[in-house]
């Protein structure tokens, strides 16, 4: 099982940190292939909570090299600080490699950031304002720094030169702000982050081939998820990198068919951060009680998370963005203690029923959900330790989610703990 990408099905936050962490133990490589410091993930281990941004989740083990791959874009500052926090609780990051190809986030890119969303208005988007749509914007238009450029002052100050050329006249000229000083940003990047970054700053694609080669194991993680990709997302409520499975491959370098497994995670319910359609989202005290027992916040920024029903159109439909072999779904033990459950295997728009995502972006932000109904469970079952012992209703639960969407759910998440996952023999094929 040389390759196996974990990705998120939903709009986020499905505990896709916990689940890479534990898949990680048969890894020896694990590489984030996409996004940047806009995801937060905890790992829970002994107790101790780990926040991660973009360190991958397989720093936590000793055999593991974890990977920030091309397709990722580096805020130095928060890369440096978060390997300062991991060493400062004796976690070992010298193992860690970092694409020289990745592309950096300047400041430039956070302002831009936080000046597009105020200029949007009530339109916004809802973005994390760390600069990760305007550095993918730069790397699109050819104007974006790379993480190698830390390493050849007379690149950086040249490319910053162009850089800010543009960028300058776009604050001054849309924005009426100030212009930025190379000489400012060149110190803090070439001075101050570069010494601290250049052990870590390699050919990663030469790094993962050789190690494929070699027999071994990688598993290629995803940050946020399905329908926040740039293209197959409830556009343009997106991210602006892929986080499906094919991003999984441009980003990390590693060509299709050496890919074997696909883990699609999912939370028991649905979250989202930010704006956008939400056909299943729920106002009533059952939200409420989701988001307190679910801890539905933002891991980096705190927001509270809108929450909602299972949909299983918009799992159908990771299912073949992403080609799953399998389902972790996790959280399931937040749904204990609600009596009624509902899961939605369909929208209606005027008389039309579609059980698959409509390509349209007007249905999707005014359709109705179809639910079945099903009898929720009122015990505890964060301590189960084998899925024979999951209450009636629960494994009904999984196995309409399996019927519905055609592949395993193979691991069920009982809570934040590494160990509370349940590995299931289902009755589906791999
Ligand atoms: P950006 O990635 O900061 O540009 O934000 C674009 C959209 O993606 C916003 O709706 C964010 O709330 C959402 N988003 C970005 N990263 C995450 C994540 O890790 N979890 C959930 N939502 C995210």
């Amino acid at each position: 099982m040389p390759v196996t990408i974990v990705v998120g099905t939903q709009w986020g936050d499905e505990g896709k940190g916990k689940l890479t962490d534990l898949l990680a133990a048969k890894m020896h490589f694990v590489v984030r292939y996409q996004g940047g410091h806009n995801a937060g993930h905890t790992l829970v281990v002994d107790g101790q909570r780990f926040p991660l941004q973009l360190v991958p989740s397989g720093i936590l083990y000793l055999h593991i090299t974890p990977v920030i791959g091309n397709g990722v874009v580096i805020d130095p500052k928060v890369l440096i600080e978060e390997i300062k926090t991991l060493e400062s609780r004796d976690i070992d990051s010298s193992a860690l490699k970092v694409s020289g190809n990745a592309h950096l986030i300047m400041p430039y890119h956070v302002e831009l950031d936080t000046l597009h969303e105020r200029h949007l208005g009530r339109s916004r988007l809802g973005t994390t304002k760390r600069g990760i749509g305007p550095a993918y914007a730069d790397r699109a238009m050819r104007l974006g720094l790379r993480v190698q450029d830390l390493l050849d002052r007379d690149i950086f100050h040249a490319k910053l030169k162009v850089a800010l050329n543009h960028t300058n006249k776009v604050l001054a000229k849309v924005f009426n702000r100030l212009p930025l000083t190379p000489e400012d940003i060149a110190e803090k990047y070439l001075d101050e982050y570069a010494p601290i970054l250049k052990p870590y700053i390699c050919d990663t694609v030469a790094l993962l081939h050789e190690a494929l080669e070699a027999g071994q194991n990688v598993l290629l993680e995803g940050a946020q998820a399905t329908f926040l990709d740039l293209d197959h997302g409830t556009y343009p409520f997106v991210t602006s990198s892929n986080p499906t499975a094919g991003g999984a491959c441009t980003g990390s370098g590693i060509g299709p068919l050496h890919v074997t497994r696909v883990v699609g995670i999912a939370k028991a319910y649905v979250t989202r951060v930010g704006s956008g359609p939400f056909v299943t989202e729920l106002f009533d005290e059952i939200a409420d009680r989701i988001v307190d027992v679910g801890v539905e916040y933002g891991t980096n920024t705190g927001r509270r998370r809108r929450v909602g029903w299972l949909d299983l159109v918009m799992l159908r439909q990771a299912v073949r963005l992403n080609s799953l072999t399998e389902i972790a779904l996790t959280k399931l033990d937040v749904l204990s203690d609600i009596q009624q459950l509902k899961v939605c295997v369909a929208y209606k728009m005027n008389g039309k029923r579609f059980e698959s995502i409509p390509y349209h972006q007007s249905v999707i932000h005014q359709a109705e959900a179809e639910y079945v109904e099903m009898p929720g469970w009122s015990t505890d079952i964060s301590g189960i330790t084998d899925p024979q012992q999951l209450p009636a209703a629960a494994a009904d639960y999984l196995a309409f989610i399996e019927d519905a969407v055609g592949v395993p759910v193979r691991l069920v998440g009982v809570g934040p703990a590494r160990e509370q996952v349940l590995e299931r023999q289902t009755c589906l094929q791999d």
